[in-house]
């Protein structure tokens, strides 16, 4: 189990963005051979959202972070760690953090860094800031999960081209608010060996091998399925156990939203009944890491969420790594 802090390190605000611009199972059977038919009875998915060329994963990025930081009633000055998790940064470099840093205005003395755990981002720079600012050297941070998958997209191949989607969401963490029970609990990474060719994108990065044809996402859907289901029962089971707690103790699951099948798998493996489980990927399809806070962001407005209740977050993603964190909210 993770060090216990004192006090408590809480989610003192969250904010999401997405998109204006809607693609529909429609438009997509329009220009692959596939259907709204066959891809919402093997997703889940109706539709998700695509930002335009001038619309940066950093711009999307600072606008879910500014609701965030409105949310959590904080000035931008106050915040002193920013952990930007996507797989999508505008450039090699400068990190992406550096650039959202510079649109929300955050101080010189802010830490800008930038994580890529794929779609289980998110959760691992939950963990990270957690850590840090448990570590009593960093007071408040802001942790965005955001994403502009439709450029890794082959939109000629119908296998992955129908699954993914652009957003942006974020929290904003901080010593817990007095008289509450608010706070991370727990939570646990992991990374399975040898898994990488499953889920990537071969090309564009240093590696002589890789032509800039092959930018692209490259997957192995039904092996990814099998080991997405294992990772996050696994991550949950630990989790649960080694806190004393069941699956009926979880108020709310916020699972990555990936595909809808996967998520029915994790909720009967919980013993859960659905109501208890968010799921927006019908809206927006897998954002990766942008998933998770964009997915509680929603589940918050929409009164899912009461002062007290324990809230599951669980991912995986390309790695494939996978990952959980417990939190009281
Ligand atoms: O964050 C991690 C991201 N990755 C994932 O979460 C991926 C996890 N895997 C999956 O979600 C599923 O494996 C998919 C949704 C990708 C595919 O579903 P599936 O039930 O595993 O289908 P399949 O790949 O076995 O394909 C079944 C059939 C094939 O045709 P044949 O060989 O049976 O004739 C495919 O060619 O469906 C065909 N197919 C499609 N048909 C219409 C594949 N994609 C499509 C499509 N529209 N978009």
């Amino acid at each position: 189990m993770s060090t216990p802090t004192s006090p408590a390190i809480a989610i003192l605000g969250t904010g999401s963005n997405a998109p204006a611009r809607v693609l529909t199972n429609d438009e997509l059977s329009r220009q692959v051979d596939t259907s709204d038919e066959w891809i919402f009875t093997r997703t889940g998915i109706r539709e998700r959202r695509i930002a335009g060329p001038d619309e940066s994963v950093a711009a999307l990025a600072a606008a879910a972070g500014r609701f965030a930081l409105a949310d959590a009633g904080l000035e931008p000055g106050q915040i002193d760690l920013l952990i930007v998790a996507t797989c999508t940064p505008d450039l090699p470099m400068p990190s992406t953090a550096c650039l959202v840093q510079t649109e929300l205005g955050l101080r010189e003395r802010a830490a800008c860094v930038d994580l890529n755990a794929a779609c289980t981002g998110f959760v691992y720079a939950l963990d990270h800031a957690w850590a840090l600012l448990a570590s009593g050297r960093y007071r408040h941070a802001l942790v965005i999960g955001a994403e502009k998958n439709s450029t890794l997209i082959d939109w000629a191949d119908r296998g992955t081209c129908v699954l993914f989607g652009d957003g942006a969401g974020a929290v904003v963490l901080g010593p817990a608010r007095p008289g509450t029970t608010s706070g991370i609990l727990d939570a646990q990474l992991g990374a399975i060996p040898g898994t990488a060719e499953l889920l990537l994108v071969p090309g564009g990065g240093s590696s002589p091998l890789a032509p800039e044809s092959r930018r692209h996402i490259a997957m192995k859907g039904k092996e990814v399925f099998k080991f997405a289901v294992r990772g996050m029962e696994e991550v949950t089971r630990d989790l649960l156990a080694r806190n004393g707690l069941s699956g009926a103790d979880l108020s709310l699951v916020v699972p990555h939203q990936a595909n809808l099948r996967i998520i029915h798998a994790l909720a009967q493996y919980l013993e859960l009944p659905y109501e208890r489980i968010f799921v927006n990927v019908d809206r927006y399809g897998n954002t990766s890491a942008a998933s998770i806070p964009l997915a509680l962001d929603e589940a918050r407005r929409a009164g899912r969420l009461k002062t007290g209740d324990l809230m599951l977050l669980v991912a995986f993603g390309a790695g494939l790594t996978y990952g959980g964190a417990l939190v009281r909210w």
